[in-house]
């Protein structure tokens, strides 16, 4: 069974097509961040106006790279939510005037159900039940994957998610955008005793709260700047990256025991970070650990294909009426 995925949820505009819910076909991703990166962050408005530039070439791309037309289609997936609005609705509408035109079933993908299918793509293997951390530009979530469109919430950010916290910290230190790879290379030559951050606390003990981190991270160096003093921003990346990875990887695994998870993953943007990935595999001790392969990590439409696959064999479809939502738990139904 042949899906197309389409995603424009945020900055990437990606379309896939995927065979069986596990193997890529074809996969084109167009990515902004080198125009948002002028503005330290994604505009929502730009984001918008460079998926209605590419989204024609790259489904075109994605079907010469295949080389399979729309007739070779069993469904058409796309994100639907959460993300951009204005971002979201340009591939939602390409997808549906490709559905109507076609005649092929529209299947609506939450994006984060998206991130967590990365996995099946990279692990053919790889069967629910399963517990995910999965962490992104806009999520923090530990979840547990019941079934393939299965999924219950364990834990959440109370406030900024683990890649927006990357992504503000480092266009303070002036290290660029996106922040995940620009704070992990500077980390590479980074003294971890240099600078002692705060462990924030939360009432839920698999919750997590980056907002006092990152402003303990921007009050050092605002207060080193106005003393004169140099900050070491290596060592301060450093710092701010070991903190981050160990809340999120001590959750993970905490929660694994207690739940009695023997598979545990992690997916979206920030499970690229490889000292997360380190401290992940240490602290779950015999427990399988399944991570994307570092392209499927962040956002691209395979992802959304394969999902799209297991929301179609389970009969959901949407019709023309569909439309985007900008905020929607994972657990939705
Ligand atoms: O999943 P994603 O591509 O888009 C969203 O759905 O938001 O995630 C993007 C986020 C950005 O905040 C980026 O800084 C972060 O993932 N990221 C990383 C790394 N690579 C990307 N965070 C930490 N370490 C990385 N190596
Ligand atoms: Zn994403």
């Amino acid at each position: 069974m042949y899906i197309l995925g389409i995603e424009s949820s945020c900055d990437e505009t990606a379309a896939s097509i995927v065979k069986d819910g596990r193997q890529i076909v074809s996969n084109i991703v167009y990515s902004q961040v080198e125009e948002h990166g002028l503005y330290g962050g994604v505009v929502p408005e730009i984001a918008s106006r460079r998926h209605i530039d590419a989204i024609s070439e790259v489904v075109q791309k994605c079907f010469d790279d295949a080389h399979l037309t729309v007739d070779d289609l069993d469904a058409i997936a796309c994100t639907f939510a959460p993300g951009l609005i204005g971002a979201l609705l340009v591939g939602l509408n390409y997808a549906k005037g490709l559905s109507f035109a076609s005649g092929k079933p529209l299947v609506p993908v939450h994006h984060l159900r998206g991130h967590i299918a990365a996995l099946y793509l990279t692990y053919p293997d790889l069967k629910p039940p399963f517990l995910c951390l999965v962490a992104s530009g806009g999520h923090s979530h530990i979840v547990a994957v019941d079934d393939y469109t299965k999924f219950r919430v364990i834990g959440r950010t109370i406030d900024d998610a683990a890649g927006e916290a990357f992504d503000k910290v480092s266009r303070t230190l002036g290290l660029g955008y996106p922040g995940g790879p620009a704070i992990a290379k500077a980390a590479l030559t980074g003294d971890l005793s240099k600078y002692k951050l705060p462990t924030p606390h939360t009432e839920n003990k698999y919750d997590v709260s980056f907002s006092g981190l990152k402003t303990a991270v921007i009050n050092i160096y605002n207060t080193n700047n106005m003393k004169g003093e140099e900050t070491d921003k290596n060592s301060l990346a450093a710092a701010f990256q070991e903190k981050i990875s160990q809340i999120l990887s001590d959750n993970l695994a905490n929660a694994a025991k207690e739940f009695g998870y023997d598979k545990v993953a992690i997916a979206g943007g920030v499970s690229a970070n490889k000292r997360l990935r380190e401290l992940i595999v240490e602290k779950i001790g015999d427990r399988q650990f399944f991570a994307p392969t570092m392209d499927l990590c962040g956002d691209n439409g395979a992802m959304i294909a394969a999902q799209g696959y297991y929301e179609f064999i389970d009969g959901r479809t949407a019709g023309l009426e569909l439309n985007g939502i900008a905020s929607l738990a994972i657990d939705f139904d």
